[in-house]
């Protein structure tokens, strides 16, 4: 597998590939790689002829400097884990490369931005959105892969790409799990072994939200999930909405959208977990 760190060695072995006809599959990621990483380079490997990950903890998404600081970071791990999955080069720069000059750019998904993690993680979605861009620019990728599991990225993600009619075909993969039900996730490494065995309560309160979907009204199920996640001590619920699953708005009744998902994040002790489950 190729490493490249610049944009231009990426850039060159990118454009000679696709010389020679290959389709091109892209995961960007920000390392620390688990099974729900790998589940997209599985994916992009069935679609494409050569699959590319990026890795890169993006700065300009964290709008919180402890988390950025603790980010996980395994590196050697990370390739050795992208070789096994069969992909064909890694770019992994560091910020001065994606970030010569001061990031001006200012993006607005209207709604889409300004509720739930939009909301709680101020900046952290137009973060997200100019370092996407950026890559795309710089890999140029038939096809991009993200997770269900960020559901709200995956949302605003589609909207750029569709909004300024950026030449690739996003890919949405299932959220990949635990045994246990906890959603696969970099920050899980920091949970202490106590918090560790409280975290899958969160999936299953979820799970019990969609067998009550159209039993009991949204605010009563929403409550109901609230008061079940904060009766454990340690759990801390941020928010948790069943909204719209494309448009992200909360509907008043069950007939009121086609599809629904709930989203919430909860704080265990130090860390900050998501998860979401679409419910119909
Ligand atoms: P990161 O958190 O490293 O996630 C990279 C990709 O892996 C995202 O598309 C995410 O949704 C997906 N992913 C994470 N956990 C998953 C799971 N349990 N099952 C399935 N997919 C999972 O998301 C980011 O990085 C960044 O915001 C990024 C898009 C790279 C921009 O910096």
């Amino acid at each position: 597998m190729k490493v490249f760190r610049t944009i231009a060695e990426t850039k060159a072995y990118l454009s000679e590939a696709r010389g020679k006809g290959a389709t091109i599959g892209f995961v960007p990621t920000m390392g620390a790689l688990h099974q729900g990483h790998l589940s997209l380079f599985e994916a992009a490997k069935k679609d494409n002829d050569v699959v590319t990950a990026s890795i890169f903890v993006n700065p300009i998404q964290f709008n919180n400097k402890e988390d950025l600081k603790k980010y996980p970071r395994t590196p050697r791990e990370d390739i050795r884990k992208l070789e096994e999955a069969g992909c064909a080069m890694a770019f992994i720069p560091d910020v001065e490369e994606m970030y010569p000059e001061p990031v001006v750019d200012k993006y607005d998904f209207g709604y889409l931005d300004k509720v739930m993690e939009g909301k709680f993680r101020p900046g952290h979605f137009n973060g997200v959105a100019v370092v996407v861009r950026k890559l795309f620019e710089i890999i140029n990728p038939d096809r991009a892969y993200f997770g269900l599991k960020d559901y709200q990225q995956l949302k605003i993600i589609e909207t750029m790409t569709r909004e300024l009619k950026l030449p690739v075909e996003i890919v949405a993969c299932p959220t990949m799990r635990e045994p246990d039900g906890l959603a696969m996730s970099s920050r899980n490494v920091r949970l202490t072994p106590e918090e560790r065995i409280i975290a899958p309560a969160i999936y299953r309160v979820l799970s019990q939200i969609k067998e009550k979907t159209r039993k009991y009204s949204i605010t009563e199920l929403e409550n109901w999930a609230v008061h079940q996640l904060n009766n454990y001590e340690e759990l801390n619920v941020e928010y948790l909405e069943i909204v719209d699953a494309e448009t992200l708005i909360r509907p008043g009744d069950w007939n009121d959208s086609e599809s629904m998902v709930v989203c919430t994040a909860v704080h265990l002790g130090k860390v900050r977990l998501i998860d979401n489950l679409i419910l119909f």
